[in-house]
């Protein structure tokens, strides 16, 4: 099985960048492009050169290096077709569906709209990780600017069927403000205890709380969750279907 070496690291105020390398192919990715000169020079630490950028949505904090990382690294840019027009220097646009060769690996694209409406995630089916960009946080969700929260649960969905184990990188850290959040809804889930209790030790020692796990957030994080009894009553919600218990906890989200 080829193995495949990922690099997170914090950049802009909160965002991570990502990189993915193919050592015996020789091909390195990054996911995003927060911030070209903090990228080019994890580069060169790592000694890698960048030949693919995986694009997950058109906002600034996602697109802002395209173009300087094209023009060192003449990489190809591969971003959602929905949103094409926004994305600088796209070389290739891509829709559900459609695989991305990496090296030894492929690449499959899922569309995942509704914080943008063309926002796409991508998964890699043999190294089972996921970048979901800004639709899944760890304890949270992407706010929804352009889409609706049917749009954005039916697209939760898409990751969470995927397999159990998937490791899931995702564009920002947001976990310590979402874990508080996640404890007003389900304070007696003693897996989101721990974990809370987990995220405010990584975050004092200043370390990152991602990459995170699906089975992970299938337990703890409230918006993949809308199904659970306690959550629906404390939202007095028992009976609503699962999009609209979905669309409370958003909104009481954007609240708090
Ligand atoms: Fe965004």
């Amino acid at each position: 099985m080829p193995k495949l070496e990922i690099e997170q690291f914090a950049c802009l105020s909160d965002n991570y960048a990502v990189l993915i390398h193919d050592p015996e192919a020789g091909v390195t990715a990054s996911i995003d492009a927060p911030d070209g000169k903090a990228i080019l020079a994890r580069l060169k630490a790592k000694g890698w050169t960048l030949t693919h950028l995986l694009i997950t949505h058109h906002h600034g904090d996602h697109t802002g290096g395209n173009l300087q990382l094209k023009q060192e690294t003449g990489c190809s840019i591969i971003g959602p077709k929905a949103e094409a027009d926004r994305i600088p220097g796209i070389d290739r646009e891509v829709a559900e569906g459609d695989v991305v060769a990496f090296g030894n690996f492929e690449i499959k694209v899922l569309e995942t709209p509704g914080h943008t409406l063309g926002h796409v995630s991508y998964f890699i089916p043999a190294a089972k990780v996921a970048f979901v960009g800004d639709t899944l946080f760890a304890l949270g969700a992407g706010r929804i600017f352009e889409g609706n929260a049917e749009m954005m649960w039916k697209s939760l969905q898409k990751i969470m069927r995927l397999p159990m184990d998937t490791e899931i990188y995702c564009g920002h850290e947001y976990t310590e403000a979402n874990a508080k959040f996640a404890l007003t809804l389900e304070p007696n889930n003693q897996a989101l205890v721990n974990r809370a209790q987990d995220v405010d030790r990584l975050r004092r020692e200043n370390k990152p709380t991602l990459p995170t796990r699906l089975d992970r957030e299938l337990e703890t994080n409230p918006f993949l969750r809308p199904n659970v009894t306690a959550i629906r009553a404390k939202l007095g919600m028992l009976y609503a279907p699962d999009w609209h218990v979905f669309a409370a906890i958003r909104e009481r989200k954007n609240k708090s």
